[in-house]
């Protein structure tokens, strides 16, 4: 049976398995910098839950029952921070992660002048992908664990809301 993907807000309720992608998303990640204690991999359940009670926009997309992809973002002054963009890795390379960064930015459209968000300078494909969604490089700093991350961001089209 071919499922249609549904792209829908996080529950609680979904933050294991949300955990559960998000940790098998990055072990690739991991493997690339040598570290298996990036951040969201030892981000733990409990964590999750409380990003999904708090604030933050959190999505998952799901094929049928199964989650394969998740992500987040919090608003903060006029900028939504976007992270832990996550597919599962079978499920990779099938327009899920797109699909899921540009449902996150249109949650978050109506509230925000610019979307930022960060992922490691030696991560080629992340940067590549962002790049297509029309985010640019804008800086760089190290993370917690010394790795050098490349800072990017990128307008809203149309902020002219934000002023009504
Ligand atoms: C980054 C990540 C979320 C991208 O998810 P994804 O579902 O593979 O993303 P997409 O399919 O939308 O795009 C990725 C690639 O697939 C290609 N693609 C898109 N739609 C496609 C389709 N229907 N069929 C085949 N390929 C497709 C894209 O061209 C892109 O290729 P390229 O970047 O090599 O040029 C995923 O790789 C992941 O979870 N990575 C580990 C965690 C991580 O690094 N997250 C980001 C941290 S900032």
């Amino acid at each position: 049976m071919i499922f249609e993907l549904r792209i829908a807000p996080a529950d609680v309720t979904d933050a294991g398995e949300i955990l559960t992608v998000q940790r098998a998303a990055y072990l690739v990640e991991a493997q690339r910098y040598a570290d298996p204690f990036l951040p969201p991999l030892t981000e733990t359940l409990e964590e999750v839950r409380a990003v999904l009670a708090g604030p933050a926009t959190v999505l998952t997309a799901r094929f049928g029952h199964r989650l394969v992809g998740s992500v987040r973002a919090h608003v903060e002054d006029d900028t939504a921070h976007v992270g832990r963009l996550s597919v599962a890795p079978d499920q990779q390379g099938r327009g899920v992660g797109g699909r899921l960064l540009r449902a996150v930015e249109a949650a978050c459209a109506g509230r925000v002048r610019r979307f930022a968000l960060f992922t490691g300078a030696d991560s080629e494909q992340n940067l590549r992908l962002y790049g297509r969604h029309g985010y640019r490089v804008v800086g760089h700093r190290p993370d917690p664990n010394g790795h050098r991350l490349a800072l990017l961001e990128k307008a809203v089209a149309d902020p002219a809301r934000l002023d009504a």
